[in-house]
């Protein structure tokens, strides 16, 4: 079955079978392995990616339901060399350690400040209480999330007296 998505904003037309999985679709048609597949069972949260914006398991959706919709992964997260401020929170705050679980981790995390840029703590580990760790344990995770929060909090708050000083005569 032919379909047509927008992987990180470009189109992309493949030919697949029905059964394909969306993982597999990214890893191994698209070569895009940053999305980790890690338990197969809709337990783990390492294969997260945002479909229309919202936080998916790839390994329990299908490559043919993203037909005609957005899926943004991991790559692209960071605009060319500068990295998305839920990524530069997880490298200021120790927010990994072997990494495995960290795509997923960010491109929920990413959905979340989305829709709420400013989350309680309690918030973060609500959103991502469907993804698992080995490593860290889950404070650094929660304090990453909130410098990236307290980060775009800041920048908005900058760009808002910046455009109020250029209308003030
Ligand atoms: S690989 Fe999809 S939830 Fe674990
Ligand atoms: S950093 Fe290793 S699983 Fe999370």
């Amino acid at each position: 079955m032919e379909i047509t998505v927008r992987v990180n904003g470009e189109q992309v037309v493949r030919d697949v079978e029905p059964r394909l999985l969306l993982t597999h679709f990214l890893r191994d048609e698209l070569r895009l392995t940053g999305t980790h597949w890690g338990c197969d069972t809709t337990n783990c949260g390492a294969c997260v990616v945002r479909l229309d914006g919202s936080p998916v398991k790839s390994c329990t959706v299908l490559a043919v339901m993203a037909d005609g919709a957005s899926v943004d992964t991991v790559e692209g997260l960071a605009h060319g060399a500068e990295l998305d401020p839920v990524q530069e929170g997880f490298v200021t705050c120790h927010g990994l350690q072997c990494g495995f679980c960290t795509p997923g981790m960010l491109m929920t995390s990413r959905a979340l400040l989305d829709r709420d840029p400013d989350p309680s703590p309690q918030a973060i580990r609500e959103a991502i209480s469907g993804q698992v760790c080995r490593c860290t344990g889950y404070e650094n995770i929660v304090r990453a999330v909130r410098w990236a929060a307290e980060k775009e909090t800041a920048e908005e708050t900058a760009e808002k007296e910046a455009s109020k000083e250029e209308v003030t005569p």
